[in-house]
């Protein structure tokens, strides 16, 4: 990928200006990886259309080529074909394997190398990376009879797994999340017996659907689809595959065509699944004027377009950690949006936001606090103080994506300009975000 230059990692944000328009955002990042990972593992031609051109899957396939996989090149627009291995077909890299700044590449890697016998694989990222938790994912493969062990106890990369013949086993997590989930799962395909992992709450679900449009052996039951039982001994079989727009990216223009006066948007094609629709949830408890159309089913995930118009006096909201799950990703700009409701928006039980590709509580709280916002940090969360100007300044992403994209969104509200740093992190997950925000702010 390419090293930004200085210059364009600062980057002035211009106050006001309403967004009119229609917008596709890019492919869902979490459909995107599990796409190129299924694909890798499976026999004969996986072809995917939509897949997200951004960083984040990038380096997915780039660790999958490093094992033998032929992807064809990521760009933008393009179909790309996987010409799976198979199950057993992963060659021992020559070299570590980098997963740049995308944990779930490394946390789902780490679930398919655990069981790849008789190879040994170095996986490590970028500093941030580097800095987060992956005991979470080592321990369950540990009780699969994983090898895995790295910094401080196995818990930091660089990691070292040594491919080894695994066990079924019934693995309760600890906290509702979709990686180390999925990882079980790529796990137990290898495994001897079958495998049951059991989520404290449903965590999104994307890896279930489509392994089993791969033809693996997978159930789901329990209360709210919590457990989910892989059976081994079927192979996985090649397919086609859409990949939907990424919810996680239409809701920076849902809150900003929400909170900017004037702004009316349609955003095209984004996948719906209910498992990620919590944003929509919350805007709706905000009274949003928000309205889905041409609701519809595609390869197996539903979609629809997002109509948003601007809505005066928006109400404030409570999130806890029922619904975090679904909303995991989308706190940062809805902590933007709290700014702008009359009253005091409440988010609590998100201290998984702690781990991210930064602490992202703290990093909100500092950035919004610099605007002059009054919010409280909380251990689990923090409380936003609606109805207050902000004021342009210097703003920093601290190199994570979806600061970057909700500061830019706050920017506009604010009554002076501002700039901001490391802007060129947009690009881990919606390379285009610049140029569209430019687009839609020309009156279309
Ligand atoms: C993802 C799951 C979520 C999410 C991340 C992508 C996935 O993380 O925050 O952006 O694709 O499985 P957790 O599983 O850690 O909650």
């Amino acid at each position: 990928m390419k090293v930004p230059t200085k210059d364009q990692s600062l980057r002035n944000l211009q106050k006001g200006g309403e967004l009119c328009g229609k917008v596709k955002v890019p492919g869902d990042k979490s459909i995107s990886h599990r796409a190129l990972l299924f694909g890798a593992i499976a026999e004969g031609k996986t072809i995917i259309e939509g897949l997200l051109p951004a960083e984040d899957p990038v380096s997915t396939a780039e660790c999958l080529r490093s094992m033998g996989v032929k992807i064809t090149p990521i760009k933008k627009g393009e179909t790309i074909v996987v010409n799976g291995v198979g199950l057993n077909g992963l060659q021992e890299p020559q070299d570590i394997l980098n997963c740049g700044n995308s944990g779930t590449t490394m946390r789902l890697i780490m679930g398919l190398l655990a069981g790849q016998e008789g190879h040994h694989f170095i996986l490590t990222g970028d500093k941030s990376l580097r800095n987060r938790p992956m005991k979470r994912v080592g321990q369950p493969l540990k009780m699969m009879g994983g090898k895995i062990s790295g910094r401080s106890g196995g818990d930091l990369a660089p990691l070292s797994i040594i491919g080894s013949k695994l066990r079924g086993a019934v693995i309760g997590t600890p906290v509702a999340s979709a990686q180390i989930k999925s990882a079980i799962l790529l796990a137990a395909l290898k495994a001897e017996g079958s495998t049951t992992v059991i989520e404290p709450a449903r965590s999104r679900d994307h890896s279930e659907r489509m392994l089993k449009a791969f033809g693996a052996n997978l159930e789901v039951g329990g209360e709210m689809g919590r457990h989910i039982t892989i059976s081994p001994g079927r192979n996985l079989k090649g397919q086609s595959i859409i990949v939907p727009g990424d919810i996680s990216s239409a809701a920076f223009w849902l809150v900003a065509a929400s909170i900017i006066p004037g702004s009316e948007l349609i955003i095209e094609n984004v996948g719906l699944n209910p498992t990620r629709t919590g944003i929509l949830d919350v805007l709706g408890t905000m009274e949003a004027n928000i309205n889905v159309t041409n609701k519809r089913d595609v390869a197996g995930e539903p979609v629809g377009d997002i109509e948003v118009y601007y809505k005066e006096n928006l109400k404030p909201f409570s999130l806890n950690s029922e619904i975090m799950p679904r909303i995991v990703d989308e706190v940062p700009i809805l902590s933007v949006a709290a700014c702008f409701c009359k009253g005091i928006s409440h988010i609590k039980g998100a201290s998984e936001l702690r781990v991210k590709e930064t602490d992202r509580l703290a990093v909100m709280a500092r950035q919004l606090k610099r605007m002059g916002a009054k919010v409280d940090e909380h251990q689990d969360g923090l409380t936003i103080y609606g109805g207050n100007n902000l004021k342009g300044c210097e703003l920093d992403s601290e190199g994570d994506h979806r600061i970057a994209m909700s500061l830019a969104i706050a920017s506009i509200m604010a009554t002076s300009n501002s700039t901001l740093r490391h802007s060129e992190a947009a690009a881990i997950s919606y390379p285009d975000f610049w140029s569209d925000l430019k687009r839609l702010q020309q009156k279309n």
